[in-house]
This record gives C-alpha cells, sequence and structure tokens, in this order.
C-alpha cells in the first residue's frame, strides 16, 4: 500500500517539475548569504534520521539486562524497532526526533560558521520491505522540518541515503548490521531504488532547489565486499538516469560516497563534462590498529595526503565524513558489545586487539590532558586544511550524547574545534 502511495506521488511530481537550466556545481543562483569561493564547511546530522547506539546510547541502554554485558541491548535500529514494536518504536523515535535537533541547532551551525549540513536518512522512511520493522513515513516531516531551519539559517543540505536494504556494508549505520545484502536480492535493490527516486524527484524540485544542493546515492557500500559492476549497473546508473532522463528538474549534483575504492576509481564512471557529480571521501584513523598507533605527527601527514590525493580526479570532491577522534574509545563506536582496540577490549569475530592506552575518562573532558586537547585540535586543523584544497569537508557530526571526540559542539566548547571557522592554531600544516 506504502508504495503504491509512494508510486503516485512520484508520478505527480515529476508531471508538476519544471524545467529549469543545468547548473554545475559551483555555479548555483546567486545568493548574497552564501559565499560562493568558499569551501563546502559542513556537518553531519548524525544518529537523528538514523540511530546509530554509540551517538544516542540512552535510547539501547533502556534493554540491557546485564552490567556486566551488552545482552539484550539491540545492535542497530533494525532490531531496536523489531524488539519494541512498531507502536512503541513509533512513539519513542518521534520523541527523538522532536528532541535531537531542533531549529535552534541548525541555527548554531550557522553561527559557528558552516555553509552545510549533510543529513542521513534510510531508504525505509520512504518505503519498506514486507517484513521490515522499521518506522516508516514519519522521517520525511523531520527532514522537510530540517531543510526549512537550514533555508532560514542559510544552510545548503545534501541529503544522503545512509541505508540501503539488506545492507550495503553490514555497519550499524545502514540501519542493519553483520550482512551486506542489498545487491543480493532483487527485492532489496527495487525498494531502495524506490526510496532514492523518491528522493530525486522530491528534493530536486524548484521548492527545494536554492537549499538542497547534493542528494548522495549511497553511503560507504562496501567496496571490497560487494559487485561494484552491480552496484553501478542496477542501482548508481539507473538513479542518475533516472533523475537526468525522466525528471523535469534534472540539475540536481549527484553525490557518489567512494566504496571505499582509491582516489581516481570512478574517473571512468559517468565522466562527461557535463556530469555534475561530487565524488565523497571518508576519512577516519581510527578502525584499525595501525591507524590508532600512530603518533600526531605521523597521523597529520596521513591527513596532508587526503587533499593531495584526490586534487587531479576527474570529479570534483568532498570529504564527506571525518572526525577529530584520536581513538575508537566511544561506547559502541565499533558497535554494541565489541568494545575498543585502543584499549585492548575489542572482540569481533574472533579478532581481538592489543592495548594501546586507557579508554578511562574518554568523556570526562576533566579527565583529557593537555596534550590530547592540542593533538586533537592540531588534527583537526589539518584535516580541514587538506580538505579545503579540495571541494571542502563535512565533520562527523554535530553532536553526541556523551564522546566528546564525535561532538563538534562539544569540540568547540573545549576549544578544539576552530572558531571562528577560519582560525588556527597550528601553522599550515600541509604545504
Ligand atoms: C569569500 O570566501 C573567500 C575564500 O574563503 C574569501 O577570501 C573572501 O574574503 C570571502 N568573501 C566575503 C565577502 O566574505
Ligand atoms: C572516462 O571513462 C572511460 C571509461 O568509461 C575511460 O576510458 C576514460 O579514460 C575516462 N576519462 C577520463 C578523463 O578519466
Amino acid at each position: 500500500m506504502r508504495s503504491s502511495w509512494i508510486l503516485s506521488q512520484l508520478a505527480a511530481l515529476s508531471c508538476l517539475a519544471q524545467a529549469s537550466p543545468l547548473l554545475p556545481f559551483g555555479e548555483q543562483p546567486y545568493d548574497s548569504s552564501v559565499n560562493h569561493s568558499e569551501p563546502v564547511r559542513g556537518v553531519n546530522i548524525g544518529g537523528w534520521l538514523v540511530l546509530e547506539p554509540y551517538i544516542t546510547p540512552s535510547l539501547f541502554e533502556r534493554f540491557r539486562l546485564s552490567e556486566d554485558s551488552d545482552e539484550g541491548i539491540p545492535v542497530d535500529e533494525y532490531h531496536f524497532c523489531a524488539k519494541l514494536g512498531l507502536e512503541a518504536a513509533e512513539a519513542v523515535l518521534k520523541t527523538h526526533w522532536d528532541t535531537f535537533y531542533m531549529e535552534t541547532d541548525f541555527k548554531q551551525i550557522r553561527a559557528m560558521g558552516f555553509n552545510l549540513v549533510r543529513i542521513p536518512v534510510g531508504y525505509w522512511a520512504f518505503s519498506r520491505l514486507a517484513n521490515d520493522p522499521y518506522v516508516s513515513g514519519v522521517q520525511e516531516k523531520y527532514l522537510d522540518l530540517a531543510i526549512g531551519w537550514a533555508k532560514k539559517h542559510n544552510l545548503k543540505v545534501w541529503i544522503d541515503l545512509h541505508g540501503a536494504a539488506g545492507s550495503q556494508n553490514g555497519f550499524d549505520n545502514s540501519g542493519l548490521r553483520d550482512q551486506i545484502n542489498f545487491l543480493n536480492y532483487d527485492e532489496n535493490v527495487e525498494v531502495t531504488l524506490r526510496s532514492i527516486k523518491y528522493l530525486l524527484a522530491k528534493y530536486s524540485g524548484e521548492q527545494f532547489a536554492d537549499t538542497v544542493t547534493g542528494i548522495e546515492l549511497l553511503n560507504e557500500p562496501l567496496g571490497p565486499a560487494i559487485d561494484m559492476g552491480k552496484l553501478k549497473s542496477a542501482y548508481l546508473q539507473p538513479s542518475y538516469d533516472y533523475l537526468r532522463s525522466t525528471l523535469q528538474n534534472n540539475d540536481q549534483t549527484i553525490v557518489i560516497q567512494d566504496a571505499f575504492q582509491p582516489p581516481h576509481y570512478w574517473d571512468s564512471f559517468i565522466n562527461t563534462s557535463s556530469a555534475n557529480i561530487i565524488i565523497d571521501h571518508h576519512y577516519y584513523q581510527v578502525f584499525s590498529q595501525g591507524d590508532l598507533a600512530r603518533g600526531t605527527p605521523e597521523r597529520v601527514s596521513v591527513a596532508c595526503g587526503w587533499g593531495q590525493s584526490t586534487l587531479n580526479e576527474f570529479h570534483p570532491s568532498v570529504a564527506g565524513e571525518f572526525s577529530a577522534a584520536l581513538t575508537d574509545c566511544a561506547q559502541w563506536l565499533n558497535g554494541v558489545g565489541i568494545g575498543s582496540r585502543y584499549d585492548g577490549s575489542f572482540w569481533k569475530n574472533g579478532q581481538g586487539s592489543y592495548f594501546i592506552g586507557t579508554c578511562e575518562g574518554d568523556a570526562d573532558i576533566a579527565e583529557w590532558s593537555e596534550t590530547r586537547k592540542q593533538d586533537t585540535r592540531r588534527y583537526l586543523e589539518a584535516q580541514i586544511d587538506s580538505f579545503e584544497r579540495t571541494g571542502g569537508w563535512i565533520i562527523w557530526c554535530y553532536k553526541t550524547e556523551s564522546s566528546i571526540e564525535w561532538s563538534t559542539q562539544l569540540l568547540a566548547k573545549y576549544g578544539m574545534f576552530p572558531q571562528p571557522i577560519t582560525s588556527r592554531q597550528y601553522l599550515p600544516q600541509c604545504s
């Protein structure tokens, strides 16, 4: 029933849509409130319309059965909804959507000097598989509210499809952890295409044109674990063609996440001069033992190399996710029940880790050493400088319930995120 409603909405939208000239990236209609020679300076609205246990642990703690283990705690939004049942899940989620982000946040984000927000949303917000436990059809109202706040406060928006049916990466932030079945069943591709087409039709329309300046087809497909040829032929290309060839408002910028592929991989994908594609590269140095063991000078030099490596790619690029984190200490960052590599508590699929340092006091700024604060600021500045040589950057993420490293709000409060946004405490580190 829901899917036929979506289809009729789609038909209505594409009929009503009106033609507008094709404006490549960087040549949007003039808007005096936005400095078009600025790079993208954005922040991710993480943990809002797609749950992540580490961003809002309080939503998940209600299921705790034991002090000694994470037994009973759902590992992702799929299992969160399955455990609560649709009605209760909808009530809890509505409260979360009403309170975790509000207009005051967007006002503050603009006041901090950002010019864009990237908003993750799951396919299930718009259409579901027959047996999906997810709440659906409600998130759209909040997405529209957020776009309205952005417009009012002079922020641009990228809408980012963060979860595909069956999961494109097995991460909890895709909605469904520990399986990568997106491309393995036709119905997964069909339902995900239905959602992205709905997003493309609605948010490329005239009503949103001055605010929604990019739609990201799919966040972080796990390239090495999936059929990249099929990802392109069964999902990315049809989505792109639907926008450019079927819709009348067809000039939206398409954002393609790099799928963990090396620089220049996407040079051969839709490489016409009018492609209007931005490649979104994500960068972290906390998800392997080798990354975590680095000292700050080495970490900074890796960060400087990131911007450099994409300068001559065919498509313009933005670092759509990166963070200040020097550790993986935030509770559940690696997933419910998994632990941290940094302090040796990590355990997943028979893989452990070795101790680098303690995670105690990670969520308490009073426990942070001056060195840790300085290293964090230095690493952040290096990344921002590196990415400003490209199309810009979008930090992950604006707020968390308790983690400091992953909260731009707290990093700014404690002097680790540059304010004003262009100020620097360290000499240019990427020359
Ligand atoms: C626009 O941004 C550029 C690059 O950051 C800067 O040099 C210039 O001063 C800015 N212009 C205005 C009017 O703020
Ligand atoms: C464009 O893509 C084709 C393959 O689709 C490739 O052969 C060609 O080298 C690419 N052009 C550039 C400039 O990368």
